[in-house]
């Protein structure tokens, strides 16, 4: 469920007609209902409402805009950072630094330094020498870093190719068949406190299978490991519960993957950290976007918006699919495609679907595009990199300005010697 509805004939963002902001603001825009992130924070939490012990980081790579996280923080949600740069943000938007798990495959070691200064709440090590080498910086600065090692269980996701990190191919984690000898030898480093293990096996996952599979195969890991002699009491189990990006998409809920959780975990004895992006944010945003022309196509006319490719990135990048709906619409519909103004063919948003009649100068959304859209976007054909908008009932923020092509074109010199 979320918070952008029809009223009046007009779409709103829970109270804000989507037009103000328009027309305030400009577009493309993106804009995120505080009340829907709200509702899908508790409505996950609520999902593990029988797992006794339980983090939950959202993975901001989803969306790391400073007012999103502060509305996450506020619910009492720690954050999953993968980079330095992350990691700062969820520190200024007042995520506690013992809620933050830091990600990643290639944590560099001044990134590793960064995360012991802070107090960060757990480092998810990707391979050996990582380990190595952030017990020795730990251990150089007189402390010891909380750390589970990152197992890859080998499972097939059944998800896009492009967002499945679980297979023995992928580069995520080390072999489950090595994760014992590994574990001893990290498990021994006096700069190390090595409490548990990580998966996290794909995004867009629909299918609880596969998930069931994983966890199944991490807890055998954990009896193993405690058979060693080790103290395992932490477990992460990473993210990817998908959304629904059509109106007939069936997706697992909170509910139903959290009672699998619960099934599966049952007798494990441990925290349990979960780091949800996508369930959380992705359908607390849209993407608002101008109709510019409608230009004739062989097939089909060409609706062509004022967002692009550089704005979303997601359906050139995989195919995704995104709703469209008009701001104001007329009850009629049609066939058309829908293709942003960057010069490539893959800007391209839809193709021979059928959707609200739309003219120059009319409004519409690209749905669930609260997740991996604006942190996604960027500046190419030299357009302006897309600004954020937060709606909290009758009361809306620019959370992020729009940068202004010319803003980045300020950082950029010819050198000397051509002059
Ligand atoms: N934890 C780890 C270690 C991850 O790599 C990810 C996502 C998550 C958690 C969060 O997964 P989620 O709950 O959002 O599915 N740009 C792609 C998605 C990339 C996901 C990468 N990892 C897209 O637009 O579909």
């Amino acid at each position: 469920m979320d918070h952008f509805t029809l009223r009046d004939g007009r779409m709103f963002c829970e109270d804000v007609p989507l037009e103000r902001i328009a027309e305030e603001v400009g577009t493309p825009v993106y804009v995120y209902s505080q009340a829907t992130l709200e509702r899908h924070a508790q409505v996950f939490r609520d999902g593990l409402k029988d797992i006794p012990s339980v983090h939950i980081a959202f993975a901001i790579k989803a969306n790391p805009n400073l007012g999103v996280l502060r509305v996450l923080a506020d619910q009492g949600y720690g954050a999953d950072v993968v980079s330095g740069g992350e990691m700062a943000r969820a520190l200024a938007a007042g995520v506690p630094a013992d809620g933050i798990l830091f990600s990643g495959v290639g944590k560099t070691p001044a990134e590793l330094k960064a995360g012991l200064e802070a107090g960060i709440g757990q480092f998810n090590l990707e391979h050996e020498p990582e380990g190595m080498a952030l017990a020795e910086i730990a251990a150089a600065m007189g402390k010891r870093a909380p750390a589970v090692l990152r197992v890859n269980p080998d499972v097939d996701a059944h998800t896009h190719a492009k967002i499945s990190t679980g297979r023995a191919e992928n580069k995520f984690g080390i072999p489950i068949h090595e994760a014992r000898a590994m574990f001893a030898r990290l498990a021994a480093q006096p700069g190390l406190d090595l409490r548990g293990v990580a998966i996290h096996i794909g995004s867009q996952l629909g299918d609880l299978a596969p998930l069931e599979a994983a966890y199944t195969r991490i807890g055998e890991l954990v009896r193993e490991l405690r058979a060693d002699g080790h103290k395992i009491t932490h477990v992460d189990l990473g993210g990817g519960l998908g959304v629904p990006y059509r109106a007939d998409d069936v997706m697992p809920s909170p509910a139903e993957f959290g009672a699998m959780a619960a099934r599966v975990t049952r007798d494990w004895d441990v925290e349990l950290m979960f780091e949800p992006g996508r369930v959380i944010a992705g359908n607390a945003g849209v993407l608002l976007t101008k109709v510019i022309w409608v230009k004739p196509g062989v097939q089909n006319p060409y609706v062509i918006v004022d967002a692009a490719m550089n704005d979303l990135a997601r359906p050139v990048l995989y195919d995704a699919y995104h709703d469209f709906a008009a701001v104001r619409p007329t009850g009629e519909t049609m066939m058309a495609n829908i293709a942003g103004p960057v010069c490539e063919t893959g800007d391209t948003f839809a193709m021979n679907r059928e959707i609200d009649a739309v003219e120059p100068g009319d409004l519409g959304i690209f749905r669930t595009a609260g997740a991996y859209g604006a942190t996604m976007a960027s500046t190419y054909n030299s357009r302006p990199l897309v600004p954020e908008v937060l709606v909290s009932g009758d009361r809306y923020a620019v959370v992020a300005d729009r940068i202004a092509a010319g803003t980045i074109m300020a950082a950029e010199r010819v050198p000397e010697w051509l002059k």
